[in-house]
Order: structure tokens, then C-alpha cells, then sequence
């Protein structure tokens, strides 16, 4: 049985206070439950969120790092950097960075390895733009983005990992795929990994749907049979919302 896991991703949102009040109201919302719930504040809050949720079981993750441990690279952030604080995911390959700075399935390949070789876990972003949908290469777009971020992987190392299905035509337009829609092309992800790390690998590994998820979307999206859970984008930036779309989810 996969365990559900529901991230917020606040993107460039939240002043160090802010993430700090958030993260004290939501860990005594969630308390009881049963969804693995993971907060990504950006870089500024990591250290303080990560001193707040001490003793809740909200885990912790980065939206972005570099795959060099150290070295002139000025404005990067390291793997040791993020695991000596206690984060235990790392957002990689999501949309908006493949957009605007020139991310590629390489570079996505080299920082996955190299969150792994840390014990960080990653949480790997494919999806299709609309233009792709549209010429029907969903499939195809998916497909190339998964093989080029896994390359090399063990199906040990993949099974531990979490892939997030995210749309580019549905992040932030309100636009959300049916849930018929995000089942099927989660299912095709798992049939990739099947065929290239074994049905095991293909078992285990957590696909999450991300693209305009709400509380009031979620349960539907949620029930699908190969859809894990969420990376949740504006509605994990209220309590009530991400708190909503949490409990929706069992
Ligand atoms: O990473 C989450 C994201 O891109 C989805 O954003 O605002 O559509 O939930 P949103």
C-alpha cells in the first residue's frame, strides 16, 4: 500500500514569519493524519519552519538545489546544505523551472542522483505543456522527461522516490485535468517505470497529480487508483485550504 502524500509547494510565497505562523497552525490541524503531508517553503524559511514542525510529523522539503555538494556557484543551494536542516524532499524538474532558468532532463538527472546520494528524497516534476496535449504527445512528453530524470537509477532508488504528474496548461489557471485524465497518464508513468525498472519499482514509486488541486477537487483526484497524492501549489498557502484538500484525500 502507497501511503498518500500531500505537498505544498509555496513557490516564491511567504516571508520567514510568515511560514513560521503557518506551519505552528497547520501541524496542530493535521495532527491525526493518516496523508503524509509535506510543506516547501522557499530557501529563506527552510531553517526556521524546519525548528517549528520539531516534534509534528509535517516533513520538510526544498523546491530547488544544485547537484554539487560546494563550489563557486553563486546563489545555489547544496544537498548537504538542505539535509543538515532537516529536509527530508526536494522539489526537482518542476515546470517553472524547466521554463524560465533553463532547466533540462540532464540537469534534473544529476540533481536527483545527487539528492539520493544524500538521503534526500526527490519529488520529480513531469507534464506536458498545452501545445504537447494538443498535438497528442502527452505520452511522449512524459515518457522522455521520466527515462531522462531516472537514468541510471537502481529500481531500489526509484521505488523510494515520488514522481508529480503536473500539467503545465492546469498550474495556477484553475484549469484542473478530470480525473479520468490525470489517471491515465499516471497510469502510463507507472507502465514507463514497469518497463524500465521492473513492476516492483512500479509498485512501490508515490505519483502524485499536481495542476489547480482544491478542496473541493481533491477527493475525485484522489480516488484514482494510480494518483498518490498531490503537490499542491496556491491552495496550500491557507491553512484552510491545504488542510481541506488533506482531508479529501483518504
Ligand atoms: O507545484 C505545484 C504547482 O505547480 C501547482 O500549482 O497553483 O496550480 O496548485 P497550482
Amino acid at each position: 500500500m502507497r501511503q498518500m502524500i500531500i505537498a505544498g509547494n509555496w513557490k516564491m510565497h511567504k516571508t520567514v514569519s510568515e511560514a513560521v505562523s503557518f506551519v505552528q497552525e497547520l501541524k496542530q490541524q493535521v495532527a491525526n493524519t493518516r496523508v503524509e503531508v509535506v510543506v516547501c517553503p522557499p530557501f529563506t524559511a527552510l531553517a526556521p519552519v524546519a525548528e517549528a514542525l520539531k516534534g509534528s510529523s509535517i516533513a520538510l522539503a526544498a523546491q530547488n538545489m544544485h547537484w554539487e555538494n560546494q563550489g563557486a556557484f553563486t546563489g545555489e543551494i547544496s544537498p548537504l546544505m538542505l539535509k543538515e536542516i532537516g529536509c527530508k524532499y526536494v522539489v526537482l524538474g518542476h515546470s517553472e523551472r524547466r521554463q524560465y532558468f533553463g532547466e533540462t532532463d540532464e540537469t534534473v538527472n544529476k540533481k536527483v542522483k545527487a539528492a539520493l546520494e544524500h538521503g534526500l528524497v526527490p519529488i520529480v516534476c513531469v507534464g506536458e505543456t498545452l501545445a504537447q496535449r494538443e498535438a497528442n504527445a502527452t505520452e511522449q512528453v512524459v515518457a522522455t522527461q521520466t527515462r531522462g530524470a531516472l537514468a541510471d537509477l537502481s529500481p531500489e532508488q526509484v521505488a523510494g522516490l515520488v514522481i508529480a504528474y503536473e500539467p503545465v496548461w492546469a498550474i495556477g489557471t484553475g484549469k484542473t485535468a478530470s480525473d479520468q485524465d490525470a489517471q491515465q497518464v499516471n497510469r502510463y508513468i507507472r507502465q514507463v517505470i514497469a518497463q524500465e525498472f521492473g513492476q516492483s519499482a512500479a509498485e512501490a514509486v508515490r505519483i502524485q497529480y499536481g495542476g489547480s488541486v482544491k478542496p473541493g477537487n481533491a477527493r475525485g483526484l484522489m480516488s484514482q487508483p494510480d494518483i498518490d497524492g498531490a503537490l499542491v501549489g496556491g491552495a496550500s498557502l491557507k491553512v484552510e485550504d491545504f488542510k481541506g484538500i488533506i482531508e479529501n484525500s483518504l
